[in-house]
């Protein structure tokens, strides 16, 4: 297969030449801290093995197929998730990407040249306006364990977004300042990680902080400032809006009672994505009444969905549901599965034989 890169660092492998108007199937390959083996790379390999198995059944696609990998889905390093299909589809405006930075501190545009790319950040034409994109993902959740089925078919992305928060106070001795005479940022974030708990609770939504930084960091001072990014997700987007302005209201609330500052500021917030319906409808046809699941986890998908590309995701079994852990798994026959109906999809909708 031929491999196209862009300047943004997302590949693409073709069967087939030409390209405009092909079937897309990919993922990616990057992860979040300690993650596990399957988000990302199970959708590529299993392109990969979908393409071997319709060439040994001797398929004569009448559309290019593509496999296509998208940088920096997670956004771990940069903050940002699905930075290269947004980039790709000029989701994300060029001068906002060029001022990323990682934990270190570095600009996207040098962390790139340094790996090699050429960066250009703006939308690219990789893809070559696709007829039809379809990704395959590890299930995030127990829906298939639940519906006994080895694959399923997407129906939504909930919006979902990361706020960046920031508490300060005065820094202090932790031997000789009286608790009263205390502004301590730390008090302000952990009952503010507590209301992020008890709201998404109250709004069948979900939030998480999975990251905090504290300044000066050291276990005999009383802190001068926390850093913490909240994670939130809801089926729709005012339960999301509104369960965010909650807990934007709880924080400022304490930061009042403890003497300390509070800002919350969107870092990206992310629509809700219904994937197409005839397409879906399509998938499941073919894979003989697949179920059909929403999920709460952002994908490229999503963002291709976004920009117009036809576009339907596949699932497959997670006996857990457990993901972004190095516990996340699918057992060697529900991948096998997955490969085998990814094949299906992508010969129906290359060959019009669906
Ligand atoms: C992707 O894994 C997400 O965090 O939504
Ligand atoms: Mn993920
Ligand atoms: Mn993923």
């Amino acid at each position: 297969m031929q491999v196209d890169r862009d300047g943004n660092g997302n590949l693409v492998a073709w069967w087939g030449t030409a390209p405009s108007g092909g079937v897309v199937t990919g993922s990616h390959l990057d992860s979040v801290p300690d993650g596990g083996a399957f988000d990302g790379p199970l959708g590529v390999v299993s392109g990969l093995a979908a393409v071997d198995r319709m060439r040994s059944d001797r398929v004569e696609p009448e559309r290019p197929i593509g496999v296509a990998v998208f940088a920096e889905e997670e956004g771990s390093r940069f903050g940002m998730p699905c930075l290269g299909s947004r980039l790709m589809t000029g989701a994300l405006d060029a001068d906002r990407a060029a001022g990323l930075r990682d934990p270190t501190g570095r600009v996207l545009p040098d962390v790139m040249n340094g790996a090699g790319c050429s960066p250009d950040l703006g939308r690219s034409d990789l893809l070559h306006d696709p007829a039809a994109f379809v990704e395959l993902h590890v299930e995030q959740g127990r829906g298939l364990v639940h519906a006994e089925a080895a694959v399923g078919v997407a129906s939504a992305i909930w919006p979902h977004g990361r706020w960046r928060m920031e508490f300060a106070g005065r820094a202090d001795h932790a031997g000789s300042t009286a608790m009263a005479d205390r502004h301590d940022p730390m008090l302000t974030f952990a009952m503010t990680a507590l209301a992020a708990n008890k709201q998404a609770r109250l709004a069948d939504a979900l939030a998480t902080v999975g990251r905090v930084e504290v300044e000066p960091g050291g276990t005999n001072a009383i802190p001068s400032r926390v850093r913490a990014w909240l994670d939130a997700r809801a089926p729709e987007e005012e339960v999301l809006q509104r369960l965010v302005a909650a807990i934007g209201q709880q924080a400022a609330d304490r930061a009042a009672r403890d003497g300390t500052s509070f800002v919350l500021e969107p870092e990206s917030v992310t629509a809700r994505v219904d994937f197409t319906v005839a397409l879906r409808d399509q998938l499941v046809g073919l894979l003989g009444g697949a179920p059909v699941l929403a999920t709460g986890a952002g994908h490229d998908a999503g963002v291709l969905a976004s920009a117009g590309v036809p576009t339907a995701m596949l699932f497959v079994r997670n006996p857990t549901g457990i993901s972004h852990s190095p516990a996340e798994h699918a057992e060697p026959a529900d991948c096998e599965a997955g490969v085998a109906a990814l094949a299906t999809a992508l010969t129906a909708l290359s060959t019009n034989s669906g």
